[in-house]
């Protein structure tokens, strides 16, 4: 009876160390894939000296094709294709995430599919908080202005 009895265990433990080997697969084939880049953490507060900074960056490089509210109406806008879009919409707001905004900000339109004609702020790089700022900015942009 011996010849039978060793076959049958060996299916029985081949059957079961598949199971388990598919059951290990199943698991961890859904796990989330997290971004490398961008851990989820609290947002840190802001700086005051970046706000600082933010403000007056918008009003001076920014403004030129966006306007001093983001309304799309800055002085260098006109000779512009596409127009940059009026920032203050709140659907437009609604429609885009805060990361979407910090990296235009950083690597400019192409970066994000959109027009090279915004430009990249590479200076900007060593600055996370300053871009972090301008984000909020941007966020802050009213309709009422
Ligand atoms: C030389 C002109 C120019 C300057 C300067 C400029 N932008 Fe832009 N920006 C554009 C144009 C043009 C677009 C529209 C791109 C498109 O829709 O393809 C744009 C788009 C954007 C958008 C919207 C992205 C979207 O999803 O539609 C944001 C946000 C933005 N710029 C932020 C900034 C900030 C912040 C600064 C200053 C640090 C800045 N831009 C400076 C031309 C400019």
């Amino acid at each position: 009876m011996k010849p039978i009895h060793v076959p049958a265990l060996t299916l029985l433990l081949a059957a079961g160390l598949t199971a388990v080997a598919c059951g290990g697969d199943k698991a961890a084939a859904p796990a989330p894939a997290k971004s490398a880049t961008q851990p989820a953490a609290a947002p840190a507060a802001l700086d005051p000296k970046d706000v600082a900074e933010a403000t007056q960056i918008f009003a001076t490089r920014c403004f030129t094709c966006h306007g001093a509210g983001g309304k799309g109406d800055g002085p260098g806008s006109a000779g512009l294709t596409p127009q940059p879009r009026d920032l203050t919409s709140p659907e437009w707001q609604a429609s885009v995430t805060d990361e979407h905004i910090e990296k235009i900000v950083l690597y400019g339109g192409a970066a994000v599919g959109l027009s090279p004609m915004m430009p990249p702020n590479p200076d900007f790089m060593s600055k996370p908080g300053l871009v972090r700022a301008l984000r909020a900015h941007i966020r802050g942009l009213a309709p009422a202005h």
